[in-house]
């Protein structure tokens, strides 16, 4: 099979997953749980997910408590990455109406809804989340529950959202490389690290090897979202799904308006290499990840 071959069974593996732990649509809020589930279920990369999985898998986690306590966090980091963009694309925010080639969820429900469903998305991943706690096996639990702990935090104000807010708040004024660095890692390397660090965690791996799951995500996270400003620099609304020049629209300082189109490729290349590097240090066989890993330099949505 070639990469995108893999690739592609592996993220409708991953959508199985996350689809199983999807809320059922009915009741009188009815028209939130649609809202939900449209926000998820709207296409997207599912690269979180499936580098949960595969860092699980990289680190020798047991393939037969993949289903109990590996499954629910895949399903509940989808989650909380789908309510940062339905949050992302509010009028208040990057006032968006495109997201993965479909309305966004304000566009399609209207914006009370899209708080809402955001709202509801992030709190349906916790309660889904603690599915895996239900499940495990008494030894398993200490891993589920530090699981719990970095999730919570990555996604929070020490994580994602604080980086968000660090972002709205400097849109349109000039910013140092020190706080472009800081917003990149919070808003997006911090959902990053809780995917290849939960994998980790749940694989039973020493301190040790979950803190450099930490650093090789912090590294592509970086390069993943200085790879996301070129992209809505130079490609198409119809390739990305999502509107091009949304920075350019919002005033906002990237990595590209600060360094340029070229040196941005550079770092994104040079911060992959090092991610790929102490990928390498584990010593151990290099697979799917590895491959996973440089592919997200050429990237084109
Ligand atoms: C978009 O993330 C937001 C950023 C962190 C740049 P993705 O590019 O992973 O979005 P989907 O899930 O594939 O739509
Ligand atoms: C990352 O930044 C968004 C989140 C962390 C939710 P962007 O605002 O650049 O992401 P896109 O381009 O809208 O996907
Ligand atoms: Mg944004
Ligand atoms: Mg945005
Ligand atoms: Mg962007």
């Amino acid at each position: 099979m070639t990469f995108q071959e893999t690739l592609k069974s592996k993220k409708s593996e991953a959508e199985k997953s996350i689809f199983a732990y999807l809320p059922k649509e009915e009741g009188q809020q009815k028209i939130m749980l649609r809202a939900m589930n449209y926000s998820v279920e709207n296409g997207g990369k599912r690269l979180r997910p499936i580098l949960m999985k595969e860092s699980y898998l990289f680190l020798g986690g047991d393939e037969a408590a993949m289903e109990r306590i590996l499954e629910p966090f895949m399903a509940a980091l989808e989650m909380i990455h789908s309510y940062s963009l339905v949050h992302d694309d509010l009028p208040a925010m990057d006032n968006d109406r495109y997201r993965r080639g479909k309305l966004t969820t304000h566009a399609k429900f209207g914006e009370d809804m899209g708080i809402l469903a955001g709202d509801a998305l992030l709190n349906y991943a916790y309660e889904t989340a603690i599915v895996a706690a239900e499940r495990a096996e008494i030894t398993e639990l200490p891993r589920v529950m530090k699981a719990m702990k970095v999730l919570a935090n990555k996604a929070g104000v020490y994580g994602m959202v604080g980086g968000q807010t660090v972002d709205v708040k400097l849109t349109g004024k000039p910013l140092t490389m020190n706080q472009l660095r800081f917003i990149y890692e919070l808003k997006t390397g911090c959902l990053l690290q809780a995917s290849l660090m939960l994998g980790a965690i749940l694989a039973g791996a020493s301190e040790e090897d979950i803190q450099k799951m930490e650093e090789i995500a912090g590294d592509v996270g970086m390069a993943f979202q200085i790879r996301d400003d070129v992209l809505d620099e130079i490609s198409t609304t119809k390739k990305l799904g999502k509107p091009i020049h949304s920075d350019l629209e919002n005033g906002k300082t990237t990595y590209v308006t600060k360094k340029g189109l070229k040196k941005s490729d550079e770092e994104v290349a040079r911060l992959t290499d090092h991610a790929v590097m102490l990928l390498d240090s584990f010593g151990k066989e290099q697979g799917f990840l590895r491959e996973l890993l440089l592919s997200l330099v050429q990237r084109d949505m």
